[in-house]
């Protein structure tokens, strides 16, 4: 079975539950604070590992107490973390995110070492090695690192899944012989230019990026599911129904699990109803990483 590379964030969310979010200017009383592990390329890399993967994780954290805490993390969830980069002197990633009664959340990121996720640091732990390996990337660390992991798993005729989260454009040649691209709608908007709000713009959406020479895209919606389109053949997943305690993660689960799918061949639906089924069970959960399922849980409900 191919190994899935995971290149991305590595966080330490700090979380407050609140009935409302605050206006612009104003001040309000929330609930209980959390401290999370959080990030996303290391919430994938969790639920990937739960889901049975065999996972290296390429992060960027500082050697504060954070990042010395985020990569024991990562090693207890048996995911291989000798590729991290550890910056001295420098401060980790943080997230400090705020989530309503209805499970929905906003979140700022302080990126902190993510920022320096550097391509050198790329060649160095890659090296010339063109593995059965499946790689996984978000947009929380620097684009030109993207781009550069793009170029190199193309170049090696590896698969590359970009999730593309938080939405920022892509240039052409990053989506050009992508092998999958993940966007929630408003990240499908923001690459495409087209208001994702119905079906017919929803296949509009994948439509431009699979012009773009991407060959396969999900669209997820949240609730709703998630949308499959290839040059083959398009469908909609639904999600399972549960009561949301807190989104935060739903797509990096989403995504872990189903690169795990996918280096076990397990056919797109089929694969997509899965990693479903574990993203529902995660946002029944505050948290972000640890609320990612384990196969038996996964497989129970
Ligand atoms: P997030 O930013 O919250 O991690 P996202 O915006 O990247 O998530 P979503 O489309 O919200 O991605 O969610 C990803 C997948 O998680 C969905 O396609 C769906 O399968 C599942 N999911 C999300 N929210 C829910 C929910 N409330 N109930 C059931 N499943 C959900
Ligand atoms: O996708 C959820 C993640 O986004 C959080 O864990 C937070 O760290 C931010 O990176």
């Amino acid at each position: 079975m191919p190994k899935i590379v995971v290149v991305g964030s590595s966080n330490t969310d700090m979380v407050v539950k609140t009935e409302r979010f605050p206006e612009p200017g104003e001040t309000i009383l929330g609930g209980e604070f959390y401290m999370f592990p959080g990030g996303k390329g290391a919430n994938q890399a969790v639920a990937a590992a739960r889901a049975g993967g065999e996972v290296s994780f390429i992060c960027a954290v500082g050697d504060d107490l954070f990042g010395q805490n985020a990569l024991k993390g990562y090693a207890t969830e048996n995911i291989h973390v000798s590729s991290a980069l550890v910056i001295e002197n420098e401060a980790s990633g943080v997230a400090l995110i705020t989530v309503n009664g209805a499970g929905e959340n906003e979140i700022v990121v302080a990126s902190g070492t993510n920022a320096k996720l550097s391509i050198d640091h790329l060649k160095l732990v890659l090296g010339d090695t063109n593995g059965d390996t499946i790689f996984l990337t978000q947009l929380e660390t620097p684009i030109e690192t993207v781009a550069f992991l793009a170029k190199r798993a193309k170049a090696g005729k590896q698969k590359l899944i970009i999730n593309p989260a938080p939405a920022q454009t892509l240039e052409d040649e990053v989506l050009q012989g992508l092998f999958l691209i993940t966007p929630n709608e408003t990240e499908a908007k923001i690459l495409t230019g087209i208001t994702v709000n119905d079906a017919s713009s929803m296949e509009s959406a994948a439509k431009a990026l699979l012009d773009k020479g991407v060959e396969n895209v999900i669209i997820t919606l949240g609730s709703r599911g998630s949308f499959f389109m290839n040059s083959s053949t398009s469908f909609i997943v639904p999600a399972p129904k549960v009561n949301a305690v807190d989104t935060t993660a739903a797509g990096d689960v989403f995504n872990g699990v189903l690169s795990v799918c996918i280096a076990n061949a397990r056919s797109w639906q089929d694969g997509m109803a899965y990693a479903s089924r574990a993203a529902a069970l995660s946002v029944t959960k505050m948290g972000a990483q640890d609320t990612a399922p384990t196969i038996a849980e996964i497989n129970q409900f």
